[in-house]
């Protein structure tokens, strides 16, 4: 027996019994931990944060990406959704990650240095479900917006 739930991952047996794992197949199993750097109508805009450097700080997360051989990716997207907690991004656990239980971390105010050196600290040691968070970055985390609420705002 085997039933997907979503993106690549599946619950199946492991052993004995009735007990059910995750398992990662497919491209998924070999996604890196991946920063979705929102860049909409709020975050990385210089008119409404004119404080935060967000060309710098996307800078910094590519190169992070490009100097990671392959385990770090970064990409932007359009407006997330929770405008008022800009800038904001979402931490995606790698395949193993997954495997592992870490899910989607979204992260609000984003855009102090502080913050981008958790987040890449977190990343470089594996992202969600390969090792814990910084304890201060662990204070930015944000609920996600319900899906219609994301939708709405595109
Ligand atoms: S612009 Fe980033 S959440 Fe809306």
């Amino acid at each position: 027996m085997c039933i997907l739930i979503a993106d690549g991952v599946a619950w199946a047996p492991t052993g004995e019994g009735t007990e059910l794992s995750p398992v990662v197949f497919g491209a998924a199993a070999s996604r890196p931990c991946t920063l979705v750097v929102c860049r909409g109508c709020c975050c990385g805009s210089a008119s409404k944060y004119p404080d935060v450097d967000h060309q710098w700080q996307l800078d910094r997360l590519q190169a992070a990406a490009a100097e990671s051989g392959g385990r770090l990716a970064v990409r932007t997207t359009d407006c997330l959704g929770p405008c008022d907690q800009a800038n904001v991004l979402v931490v995606q656990p790698s395949g193993e990650g997954r495997r592992r239980g870490g899910r989607a971390t979204w992260v609000g105010w984003s855009g102090d240095d502080d913050c981008t050196d958790d987040v890449l600290t977190w990343a470089a040691a594996g992202g969600p479900g390969m090792a814990q968070p910084p304890a201060t970055l662990t204070l930015q985390f944000i609920r996600p917006p319900r899906p219609e609420v994301r939708r709405a705002r595109r």
